[in-house]
């Protein structure tokens, strides 16, 4: 049998080619440089495999931490487009760029003496009224928040529709990068999201029940007993569990009531 016939093995021809599809590689640019990756790889990926080592501009690498906001434009297509490195896969020919951090104006408070008042953000952030209604901010944003409609409603006063419409921002800064009336709205964002959560919604009480029980010593002969279990036996502990179901009513209660 001859090599060349050898290679027509079916076998061997499928193996071969998945290797040959595993290792695809794409052309893209790196701060102008250019690097074949493979394909398939997330920006951060990619990145790691030209060379370049994260000391900055990676945190979570979850999507969580906003650390990556990167920039990218396409051949032949003027929109400067935004992503997460860290989630966005890279396409052939992409152009991109990282914007790990953003020296935007972060105000300077004592937050146990802010109130709920939306004057106080007036006077922490005057520069909200800035705002021109662009909607740049909104197109920047990877995390798909309607960015200037909660800067209006924060120019309205409304802390709480400002800090539910921006719950899922993880302060990349990108809409700040974007904005032309040089807002640093993720700051902003940080700041409704605090008042809102520490002085506008309403205290959970069966939470402060809980954590005086807890004060009161309630579970430190247990937690003790926990500290000194083997790891294995911990394991198995936490994953034979009686865990509340999913569906679970108001009035749901574990057959172990020894710890309520
Ligand atoms: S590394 Fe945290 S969002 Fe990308």
């Amino acid at each position: 049998m001859s090599v060349k016939e050898e290679n027509k093995n079916p076998a061997e021809t499928a193996v071969k080619e998945k290797k040959q599809i595993a290792a695809k590689l794409i052309p893209i640019y790196i701060m102008g440089k250019r690097y074949e990756v493979p394909e398939g790889l997330t920006i951060m990926k990619a990145m790691e495999y030209a060379g370049y080592k994260f000391i900055r501009g990676c945190g979570c690498r979850g999507g969580t931490c906003g650390a990556c906001g990167t920039v990218y434009r396409k051949p032949g297509d003027y929109k400067l487009q935004v992503a997460l490195a860290c989630q966005k896969t890279v396409e052939p020919d992409m152009y991109m760029a990282q914007i790990p951090f953003f020296p935007a104006n972060r105000a300077q408070y004592e937050f146990a003496d802010l109130t709920s008042a939306p004057e106080e953000v007036f006077k922490l952030y005057p520069e909200l009224f800035r705002c021109v209604a662009c909607n740049a901010c909104t197109k920047a944003c990877p995390q798909g928040i309607e960015v200037m409609d909660a800067i209006a409603a924060l120019k309205q006063g409304n802390i709480a529709e400002a800090a539910r419409l921006s719950f899922d921002c993880i302060q990349c800064g990108l809409c700040t990068s974007r904005c032309f009336g040089e807002l640093a709205q993720y700051h902003m964002f940080q700041l409704a999201r605090r008042i809102y959560g520490a002085k506008i919604l309403p205290r959970a009480e069966h939470l402060a029940e809980m954590v005086g029980t807890i004060n009161e010593g309630r579970y430190d002969q247990i937690l003790d007993e926990l500290k000194h279990v083997k790891e294995d036996e911990l394991k198995k502990l936490y994953q034979e569990r009686e865990a509340e179901p999913m569906a679970a009513g108001e009035d749901w209660k574990p057959k172990d009531t020894r710890y309520l």
